[in-house]
């Protein structure tokens, strides 16, 4: 089956149109199931296009390599827990990043063998921008590349999350970046040069790894939202170069949504935007984690359950290590049973808590939590002070009151909820360890907290059979 070109333009528009739709409906958690289908249904139209265009001669090849692609995808969708979905994120980036490359360098090749032996002022203007192109579509999958292996990494543990801290970081990013314009300006009046477009890649691979490298722990989410950019622009340059219109707006769409959300998660975590792209802003503050602040108080389920009773108003606020002990569930029915009882329960979601955004909150949907009592972090923050107890089920650095207090802490300036102003707060973890940021946290040592210590789903069942 072939298409005409108009009828795969056609597809086109209406696959970037359901790409639009579906990005609008990822927005709401009540229209987010409806977004994905717009999505699967956009990307099946324009698979079909694609392969159906006239241009296309080894549709036996594709077909082939989409089937082995799908396998290996549905196997690792299915067996993924929630909690490796950052570092499976990030390893799909740096296909993306492979991609760009590959369809860089093949466009190169391909050019070089079809340039014709005298050139007209148009096809000389035609040959530089494809020159850019290339060089500018290699140049960012292979930072996004290396970029999203290291992400990986450190996500997956393989690599000490820290920050490398290389002498002179920045004037060595520095020196990249500019050795990389130099090479681009080379690349083009040269009409090409295989030397400039090797030594290019072979930097922005290094640049890559060392950008992401250098990103400390608590700015990691914005390093994988930045590496989705990334691959969103590594896709779009590779659409430029393969005269694809669809590749480009959905480059653009995804490279947009990427730089938007991180600069959103930038906001939430009191980061500056382009510092933690330009790698290891506030990286440079050492943890100091000696500082006394004097004795924790333990309690038990069934004396959490008595509180609770005896309570009008609570606020439950997870973390990671909800998600860890993955007592999502049992704290739905929990909620249930107070809500039962006539107490007015609901749910504070940080913007980074968990490990990938959004987590919180896909966790609670899928437990059935409505979405009328999950509320963001500037919708509740104010109600802490109305509120009986506060329930911190597996959340740490997210609900840290040094980084309201303490201008010398690491997390300092991220906004936080701010339960400690609650009457009563119960932390359930399973230690004194810090967080995600490595930061001690010293609502744990409040007078209004108390902490019930052992495996979130454990402690929650207590507390439900108690109630
Ligand atoms: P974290 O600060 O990571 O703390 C999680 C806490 O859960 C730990 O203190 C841990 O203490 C406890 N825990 C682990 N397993 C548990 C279990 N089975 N039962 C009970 N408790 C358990 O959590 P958070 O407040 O959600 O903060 C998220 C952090 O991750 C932030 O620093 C954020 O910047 C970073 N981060 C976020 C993202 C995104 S986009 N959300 C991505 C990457 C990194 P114990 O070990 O003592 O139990």
């Amino acid at each position: 089956m072939e298409f005409s070109q108009g009828l795969i333009s056609a597809a086109y528009i209406v696959a970037a149109l359901l790409f639009i739709f579906s990005l609008a409906g990822l927005s709401k958690q009540e229209t987010a199931e409806t977004g994905n289908w717009y999505g699967i249904t956009g990307m099946a139209i324009a698979l079909i296009a694609t392969i159906a265009d006239p241009r296309v001669d080894n549709v036996l090849v594709i077909v082939i390599a989409m089937s082995v692609g799908a396998f290996i995808g549905l196997h690792l969708a299915k067996k993924v827990e929630m909690t490796q979905m950052p570092e499976l994120v990030a390893i799909l980036h740096s296909f993306v990043g492979l991609a760009a490359v590959l369809v860089g360098f093949n466009s190169y090749f391909e050019m070089e063998h079809s340039l014709p032996l005298t050139f007209t002022e148009t096809q000389q203007m035609a040959t530089n921008i494809h020159l850019v192109e290339v060089f500018l579509g290699v140049f960012i999958g292979s930072i996004t590349f290396t970029g999203s292996i290291v992400a990986f990494a450190k996500l997956r543990g393989v690599i000490n999350s820290s920050a490398l801290m290389l002498p002179h970081r920045h004037k060595l990013n520095l020196a990249a970046g500019i050795v990389a314009v130099i090479l681009l300006i080379n690349f083009v009046q040269s009409g090409g040069s295989d030397s400039a477009l090797y030594l290019m890649t072979l930097i922005a691979l290094v640049f890559g790894w060392h950008l992401v490298a250098s990103i400390g722990g608590a700015d990691m989410p914005v390093v994988v939202s930045m590496l989705n950019s990334y691959s969103g622009w590594a896709a779009a340059a590779a659409g430029f170069m393969l005269n694809n219109d669809l590749l480009i707006v959905t480059g653009a769409l995804v490279g947009s949504s990427g730089a938007i959300l991180s600069y959103i998660m930038c906001k939430a975590m009191n980061r500056s935007f382009i510092s933690v792209i330009a790698g290891g802003f506030g990286t440079d503050v050492v943890v100091n984690n000696d500082t006394d602040y004097g004795d924790h108080i333990e309690i038990n389920a069934d004396a959490v359950a008595d509180m609770l009773c005896a309570a009008k108003t609570v606020i439950i606020t997870p973390g990671y290590g909800m998600a860890v002990a993955q007592a999502q569930y049992p704290v739905y029915e929990m909620s249930q049973a107070l809500k039962d009882k006539g107490i007015d329960v609901r749910f504070a979601i940080h913007p980074v808590a968990g490990r990938l955004p959004g987590h919180m909150n896909v966790l609670l949907a899928e437990a059935r939590v409505p979405y009328d009592i999950v509320l963001g972090m500037d919708e509740i923050n104010d109600d802490f002070p109305k509120t009986d107890v506060v329930l911190v089920i597996g959340a740490n650095d997210t609900v840290n009151p040094a980084a309201a207090e303490d201008p010398t802490s690491p997390i300092a300036g991220m906004p936080v909820l701010e339960v400690w102003n609650a009457k009563q707060v119960i932390v359930f973890k399973r230690s004194m360890n810090t967080g995600y940021a490595g930061v001690q946290n010293p609502l744990f040592f409040k007078d209004n907290t108390q902490m019930l210590f052992g495996d979130a789903k454990d402690s929650v069942e207590q507390i439900f059979k108690a109630l």
